[in-house]
């Protein structure tokens, strides 16, 4: 093969280059706990202006699909999911959980964790069990609606037979009691350690997507089952624990101090987090003031917005969204910066960071991509893993819509068209049709936001823009299809859009773009 140049995500660069050949995907880790901010970027190349970070590493083309059994071969029990045909196991029907209360001790030097999961949901079918996804940890106890329950393991199910059948629309109750030393997993979809990772550096956090959540607590573990949280995270007193959504309160628990946070509003269970390690929560209140909500961050040892160059831009990034997609749709928004996980990720109201790329040149497209997430992916959520699209697609034209602020329309249309010429010859699928072993190729991101592009081009500015705000609002706290999207743009650009669609998403070749309508 010959090596070639291609634009990859920036928001994949430290994982690109984590993946080139000769090197293995480990992380990142040094040996203290001082943090250093280099003045140059030490990443792949840079970009200054207009074209997005080129590199000349080995492409992120697809890669070989792993040897494994075929899930849905198992049948029984544990083969049961709620319909994705990318993860046949995961996801239940039968029941709908509307919130999750994650008790969790942890201790970061055993890296012990002792957990009791609350689970409230509803039977949407009559229920002679209720099958969780949860994998990796030791259950000692299930009971439901207070009573001890007999349950079994199967695969990666945790299957809970209650005294009696549930009947539909009956609210239940379901607790599970566990413990263990949770750790990272290898994502079937996605060549990174993802779970719940151990810095090397006193640092635990988690990074779920999309295939994760269940092996740190038990649920209905699939996007289309969206709930609120409560997070109690009891740690050794002097260490930070935070998750999604707001600090409620800090409760002295002896030597130890519990930490509760709330997220109020429905969360898809990838998008969950904790982080563990020494931290320090920092409210920006310059940026609170451009984004008309709160920015708090969770940044390493006591550094502060100052030490993170471009970090300070994150409130005007809010209000520029706001503006385009529509109201913030959360309360509070904020990162928090982590050594070793080898990219970003946008956990619902505190997106993730890795230390590498919040030092390198390309720390700006990220930030403005992963709070674009926060309406595109978080808010609104993919009903099915292979309209992965409809998160990166949207979260990387949002890089593009900030560029064009920055530097104009022009600069815009000569970069985006310089990118589409090298995806062009990529040899990379479609967007619409990701391989289910890689389902974060570049493809998704680049060729996606050049969908968009193109739909810009074709209905104009207006109707464009229009269709981004109404897809925010209709489907907020919700999920949505691709054919969902694609119906809205068509009802309001008032034109038939299928085959616009069809060739940008499902044919292999990447499309010219079409002359502004
Ligand atoms: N959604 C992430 C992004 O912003 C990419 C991603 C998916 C990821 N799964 C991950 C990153 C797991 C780190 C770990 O593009
Ligand atoms: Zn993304």
């Amino acid at each position: 093969m010959t090596p070639r140049k291609l634009t990859i995500p920036a928001v994949l660069v430290v994982l690109a280059a984590a993946c080139s050949p000769g090197t293995t995907p480990t992380t990142t880790t040094t040996t203290s706990t001082t943090i250093t901010i280099p003045t140059t970027s030490t990443t792949a190349a840079e970009s200054t202006s207009t074209v997005p970070p080129v590199t000349t590493t080995a492409p992120p083309t697809t890669m070989a699909p792993p040897p494994t059994d075929d899930p849905t071969a198992v049948g029984g029990l544990g083969a049961a999911g709620i319909g994705d045909e990318y993860f046949p196991e995961l996801g239940n029907p039968g029941y709908d959980v509307s919130h999750y209360t994650l008790d969790l001790e942890f201790d970061p030097a055993s890296g012990q964790l002792v957990g009791q999961a609350t689970i409230e949901a509803v039977a949407t079918d009559t229920l002679t069990s209720v099958n969780l996804d949860f994998a990796r940890l030791d259950v000692e106890r299930v009971g439901v609606d207070g009573s001890p329950a007999q349950f079994g393991e199967v695969r990666e199910d945790l299957i809970v037979v209650p005294g009696a059948p549930i009947a539909a629309g009956e609210a239940f109750l379901v607790t599970v009691d566990y413990s263990g030393v949770p750790g990272a997993v290898t994502s079937t979809a996605i060549p990174l350690g993802v779970g719940w990772l151990d810095s090397g550096t006193g640092q635990h956090y988690v990074v779920a997507e999309p295939d994760a959540a269940h092996t740190w607590f038990p649920g209905n573990d699939h996007p289309l089952d969206k709930a609120t949280f409560t997070f109690r995270l009891t740690v050794p007193d002097g260490v930070t624990a935070a998750a999604n959504g707001a600090l409620i309160d800090e409760l002295d628990a002896g030597d130890r101090t519990t930490w509760v946070w709330e997220m109020d509003r429905p969360m898809a269970t990838y998008l969950a987090t904790v982080v563990i390690g020494d931290f320090t929560i920092v409210r920006d209140q310059a940026a609170s003031a451009d984004a008309g909500i709160p920015i708090r961050h969770v940044l390493p040892g006591s550094t502060t917005v100052a030490d993170w160059p471009g970090l300070e831009r994150q409130g005007e990034m809010v209000a520029f969204l706001s503006e385009l997609f529509g109201p913030y749709p959360f309360d509070r928004y904020g990162i928090a910066i982590v050594d070793g996980f080898g990219a970003a990720l946008e956990n619902q109201t505190l997106s993730l960071f890795d230390t590498n790329l919040a030092t390198s040149a390309f720390f700006e497209d990220v930030l403005i991509h992963e709070v674009a997430h926060q309406w595109y992916g978080d808010s609104v959520s993919p009903a099915a893993w292979r309209d992965i699209w409809l998160n990166e697609g949207f979260a990387s034209y949002a890089e593009w819509l900030w560029l064009e602020r920055e530097a104009g329309r022009e600069e815009l249309e000569a970069g985006i068209a310089a990118e589409r010429a090298l995806f062009a010859s990529a040899g990379l699928p479609p967007p619409g049709d990701p391989p289910p072993w890689d389902l974060f190729n570049a493809s998704v991101y680049r060729v996606g936001a050049m969908t968009l592009h193109a739909l810009r081009l074709t209905v104009g500015d207006e109707a464009f823009f229009e269709t981004l705000r109404r897809y925010a609002a209709d489907f907020r706290d919700a999920n949505a299809s691709t054919e969902d999207f694609v119906g809205l743009a068509e009802e309001i650009s008032g034109i038939e859009l299928d085959d616009l669609f069809d060739a940008w998403l499902y044919d292999p070749e990447v499309p010219p773009f079409p002359a502004p309508g």
